[in-house]
């Protein structure tokens, strides 16, 4: 039979290797195995009762036909306004357009604002879909390496070594996916620096993360912090995390008009509108009261805590305490096996899944979700000790 030929643009990315650990342990699984997953990117308690109710009586309302590309007009308000109060950041609703996830806000605006060879900066460790986005659109994803040791800290030789002619883009995350690691005012004033001395760049805030932080700790975006550079901010967000709205799909893009404006088009010709009654559980979703957070931050501060500590007391281990989204990204003790072989070992050997720390640009590492009962945690604790006792 004839072998179909890909495209390059395909080519350029890699298979997910998350997808094939979490395949294998469902295989165990099903043999009987028991197993202990502790690798969910996604809460793990149901998304608010206000916004299962607004999307059903959307959908008995006839909320259900085709809608503006851009999204909802009144969720775009809704989201100005949110944005306007909670971030600080002033904009209209003209700036922002409704995604099918953060993950398509930032895959609409590579597809809008790169060409061939555009370089992007990407500080490792990142959330591992960045590099395919970036290589999708025709871009060269840089990435510039932060180390455990240091608390992953972006310094300021290490991110401007890699600007050239060609870097059209610098990503942050914060609250950070796989460290946990919260931003701090010293470090979004080093990346404003940047900014200010490299006029042609741009950047994403992917605040996707935002209500999931650690108690005394607050979120700050960048919009707001660099107010002046706002024209060359692009901020990323949805209702995925915070809400636990993962698998509705709803995110958002923030940014200059034209841009915004560009990449509604490029929506218009792929997916079109988000689905229609789920922006109106969206909207439902952003007048959710504080307690909802606090009571789940208060859940995921007690995991996270019993997590960190846990991780603290295995020999071998290197940690930094994670202060925001649901995550720790220990280091492994030395690097005679890859963090791959790890996953897949103390898989086969003691029922434990995690992430490949490769996922994320750091083969040292792997990453550990407490997005799970307290039960879960301990008993992934007890597992992975055992499983470093035995490979190091
Ligand atoms: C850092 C980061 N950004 C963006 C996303 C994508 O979010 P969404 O599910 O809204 O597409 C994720 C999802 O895991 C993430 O971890």
């Amino acid at each position: 039979m004839r072998k179909e030929n890909l495209s390059k643009r395909i080519l350029s990315i890699e298979p997910s290797l998350t997808l094939q650990i979490s395949a294998k342990a469902k295989e165990l699984a099903a043999n009987g195995r028991d197993i202990c997953n502790l690798s969910a990117g996604e809460p793990d308690f149901e998304a608010p009762k206000e916004v299962l109710k607004a999307t059903s009586n959307a959908i008995f309302d006839g909320f259900t036909k085709y809608g503006p590309a851009a999204g909802d007009l009144e969720l775009r308000k809704a989201i100005a306004k949110k944005l306007k109060i909670k971030n600080k950041i002033e904009i209209d609703f003209e700036n922002i357009m409704i995604t099918n996830g953060a993950k398509q806000a930032i895959y609409n605006l590579f597809q809008v604002l790169l060409n061939d060879g555009d370089e992007v900066i990407i500080p490792s460790p990142y959330w591992l879909s960045y590099p395919a986005i970036v290589k999708l659109a025709g871009g060269k994803p840089v990435i510039v390496k932060t180390k455990a040791e240091n608390d992953f800290k972006l310094e300021k030789e290490n991110l401007t070594s890699k600007i050239t002619s060609k870097t059209k883009f610098i990503i942050i995350n914060s609250p950070n996916n796989p460290t946990g690691k919260v931003l701090k005012e010293e470090e979004l004033n080093i990346i404003a620096e940047v900014l200010k001395e490299n006029q042609g760049i741009n950047l994403i805030s992917d605040e996707i993360y935002e209500l999931i932080l650690k108690k005394g700790y607050q979120h700050i975006s960048l919009a707001a912090f660099a107010n002046d550079l706002k024209d060359r901010i692009y901020t990323i967000n949805g209702f995925a995390k915070g809400w636990a709205m993962t698998g509705w799909r709803v995110g958002y893009l923030v940014g200059r008009k034209e841009v915004i404006k560009a990449s509604s088009s490029l929506q218009s010709q792929s997916t079109s509108n988000v689905c229609s009654f789920v922006q109106r559980g969206a909207l439902a979703a952003l007048e959710i009261k504080k307690e909802f957070f606090d009571n789940i931050n208060n859940k995921y501060d007690e995991r996270r805590e019993i997590l960190f500590q846990g991780l603290k007391k295995i020999k071998g281990i290197y940690i930094n305490p994670p202060d925001g989204a649901f995550y720790a990204f220990p280091k492994l003790p030395n690097k005679t096996i890859s963090s791959v072989a790890f996953c897949n070992k103390s898989l086969e050997d003691y029922g434990l899944v995690v992430v490949p720390g490769q996922a994320f640009g750091d083969d040292q590492c792997i990453r550990i979700s407490c997005a799970s009962s307290i039960h879960k945690i301990e008993d992934g604790l007890t597992r992975l000790e055992k499983a470093i006792k035995t490979y190091y």
